[in-house]
């Protein structure tokens, strides 16, 4: 089950209860000038969250692909992603591009430093790394300035189909 909610205004999370790893996996949309995908999720997810992504915007119109950490869940997809959206820019920290990325990706993604800050139109973007934070030398967390949205990835890990918890302006059906 996959449940798409408008947590603030154009910002949508895209959660996916996988029952055989009792966990949910999310994604978060950015709907703006350059659409911005954080996280894509596994291989196996990439036609739902494509599916998901569609009740809001056309997927091959992304513009911005970023990922906290290299990990299937945060960008396992990636390179369908980046086949898809053929104008899409991949982005993560400054490590993971040269650590990672530079032999796993489609094509080559931004390496982003501490602090650095970027925008996708009306919504302001900034990308802090933070090693080891949730986990994985390589991590980063991205904060919409203009949302006042912390992106944080993995940082409040837990097991369960939570999505019923979640306030959001929305549900998208
Ligand atoms: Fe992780
Ligand atoms: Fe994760």
């Amino acid at each position: 089950m996959t449940i798409v909610t408008e947590i603030v205004q154009d910002v949508y999370r895209i959660s996916t209860y996988v029952p055989e790893r009792n966990l949910q996996i999310n994604q978060f949309l950015i709907k703006d000038d350059e659409p911005l995908l954080w996280h894509t999720g596994q291989n196996f997810l990439f036609q739902t969250v494509r599916d998901a992504v569609a009740k809001i915007l056309d997927p091959a119109g992304i513009r911005w692909i970023g990922f906290s950490h290299f990990e299937v869940d945060e960008c396992g997809s990636l390179n369908e992603w980046l086949a898809l959206a053929q104008g899409a820019q991949g982005f993560c920290s400054s490590v993971g591009a040269r650590v990672n990325m530079y032999d796993y990706a489609l094509r080559p993604v931004k390496g982003m430093e501490n602090g650095e800050t970027f925008t996708t139109g009306t919504h302001r973007h900034r990308f802090q790394a933070t090693p080891n934070l949730p986990h994985c030398w390589d991590a980063g967390l991205l904060f919409d300035e203009t949302a006042s949205t912390l992106f944080c990835s993995d940082l409040f890990h837990h097991n369960g189909a939570v999505i019923k918890e979640v306030v959001g302006r929305s549900d998208i059906g």
